[in-house]
């Protein structure tokens, strides 16, 4: 594919190029779209990083993980090609020298006369500052030429930190030019949410307190902290994934149709959501919120050590692995209904569920099934490892009684020869071509915080003790007293 919009960069730094980000996310994403053609001809990478290396160990360190993650999808050829548009750039963060000749390398563009750069921002939020002033000390903001700033998430630590990086970051770019990226909008599973409330009127009548129970969302994770302990051992679970996945779940499920399918407009309707969102007093955070970390267990058959002995975690530390947290949306349409969240590292298994559980049937009917034990009706929407939408309804159970069964209506997302996409891919295309519908505006983040800013303060303070529960269970049974009835239970699984 040929550049097509003058605006396209060509240009594409990525810093932090050997970390766990890039390795794990952005390289593969990246590659798949080399593979797909969807890369613009005149595209270079730049690797920014501080290992002391050239342009050899850079490619076979690329290759190797790339090997690692795709498996049998790698192909040497397009590898090839993928690896030919990057170059190796050694430098420091922090140091000003390092941006000067970052201007000197962007200035001499492989082909043509293009000079717009997108900067992905792919290290620990302790340095975006850095990054963002030094980029703008050596002029690498300027608007002209159309210099895109991509920013991680955890946006900020906490509202007023993260109210202060945005002002930093306007200080010195655009808002046309900051993309704050959550890759759990670039998953498709989530986009067919939209798709599933808004363009089946099956569904849409049904979608509002008068039938739905309540609303569970869970994202289980098997793996640990895989050597981030120096990032993830002052987030926690709360900020690394609730804070900004989780509640962008919620806000998918929850919001009204927008009035068009355009950045803004779909964002509008996020930000009511949140804004709806009933605010947790401190007395309150007990009943809203549980907090635990792994122990040492068992996953996959594996022995895995528990949290506080992973390499780098403070032996006393009480940062959370898993937290549960309970929200009401005090709307026309949610008022009164639960919204349960959940995450997790070092669970039994790997899922991300989006669970609506219906109400009960009002009337008893089939007298040899109890009422109290027909179960209700649930949409299960699987997000990952599966994907997929499953309906439970009840059909009569064959025989001579008047008995009732549950059946599950399954419908797999994917058909067999449709390749997954990931996240990163579409959300790295959307970067490339200036679409930002899938990224973040900043009132959705301030929001976002101001939602569980409460549970962050209260559990700040109360230092000295978490509960653990064994790697490769599902937690504890302490975060079922968030449930507002004794029939409601988590559901894990499909
Ligand atoms: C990241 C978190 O944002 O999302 C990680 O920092 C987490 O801790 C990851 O493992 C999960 O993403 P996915 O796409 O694998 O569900």
């Amino acid at each position: 594919m040929s550049a097509k919009s003058p605006d396209y960069p060509c240009n594409f730094v990525i810093f932090g190029a050997t970390g766990n980000l890039s390795v794990l996310k952005l390289m593969p994403a990246l590659y798949h779209l080399e593979a797909a053609q969807r890369l613009p001809d005149a595209l270079t990478f730049i690797a920014f990083a501080r290992r002391e290396w050239g342009q050899d160990e850079w490619r076979a360190f690329m290759e190797q993980a790339l090997r690692d993650k795709l498996k049998e999808r790698f192909k040497d050829e397009i590898f090839a090609r993928f690896a030919a548009r990057f170059s190796y750039f050694l430098g420091e963060l922090h140091d000003l020298d390092a941006y000067h000749r970052l201007v000197d390398t962007l200035s001499k563009p492989k082909s043509g006369t293009c000079t717009n750069s997108v900067f992905y921002l792919a290290i620990k939020p302790a340095e975006f500052p850095a990054v963002i002033k030094n980029l703008s000390e050596v002029g690498l903001n300027r608007p002209r030429g159309m210099h895109r700033v991509v920013v991680e998430k955890p946006f900020g630590q906490d509202i007023e930190s993260a109210q202060l990086l945005n002002e930093l970051l306007h200080h010195h770019f655009n808002e046309e030019q900051i993309f704050r990226i959550d890759h759990y909008l670039g998953k498709e599973t989530v986009q067919n949410l939209l798709v599933f409330r808004f363009a089946n009127t099956l569904i849409e009548p049904l979608w509002n307190r008068n039938f739905i129970d309540h609303v569970q969302i869970t994202v289980a994770e098997d793996v640990g902290i895989e050597r981030r302990a120096d990032y993830y051992d002052k987030a926690g679970a709360l900020r690394d994934m609730l804070q900004n996945h989780l509640m962008q779940l919620l806000t998918v499920v929850a919001m009204e149709p927008p009035p068009a399918l355009e950045a803004d407009a779909l964002r509008d309707e996020k930000v009511k959501v949140l804004r709806s969102i009933r605010p947790i007093s401190r007395r309150a955070v007990h009943a809203h919120a549980f907090r635990a970390q792994y122990a040492g267990g068992i996953v996959d058959g594996e022995q895995v050590p528990g949290y506080q002995d992973e390499p780098g975690v403070e032996k006393d530390s009480v940062t959370e692995t898993f937290v549960a947290a309970k929200f009401y949306i005090d709307n026309w349409r949610w008022r009164g209904v639960p919204f349960y969240l959940r995450t997790g590292k070092r669970l039994e298994k790997q899922t991300s569920l989006i669970a609506i559980r219906f109400r009960h049937p009002p009337q008893q009917l089939f007298r040899e099934t109890p009422l109290q034990t027909i179960d209700p009706n649930w949409i299960l929407l699987s997000i990952q490892p599966s994907e997929s939408m499953h309906m439970e309804v009840h059909v009569k159970q064959p025989g001579l009684g008047m008995n009732t069964r549950i059946v599950q209506l399954n419908a797999s997302y994917r058909k067999t020869h449709e390749e997954p996409l990931e996240a990163y891919e579409t959300l790295l295309l959307d970067v490339i071509e200036g679409d930002r519908t899938l990224f973040i505006r900043f009132d959705e983040v301030e929001w976002s915080w101001r939602v569980v800013d409460p549970i962050l303060k209260y559990w700040e303070q109360e230092r000295d003790f978490i509960h653990t529960y064994p790697a490769g269970s599902w937690g504890l049974h302490e975060a079922n007293r968030l449930f507002d009835s004794e029939d409601q239970e988590w559901r894990n699984e499909l």
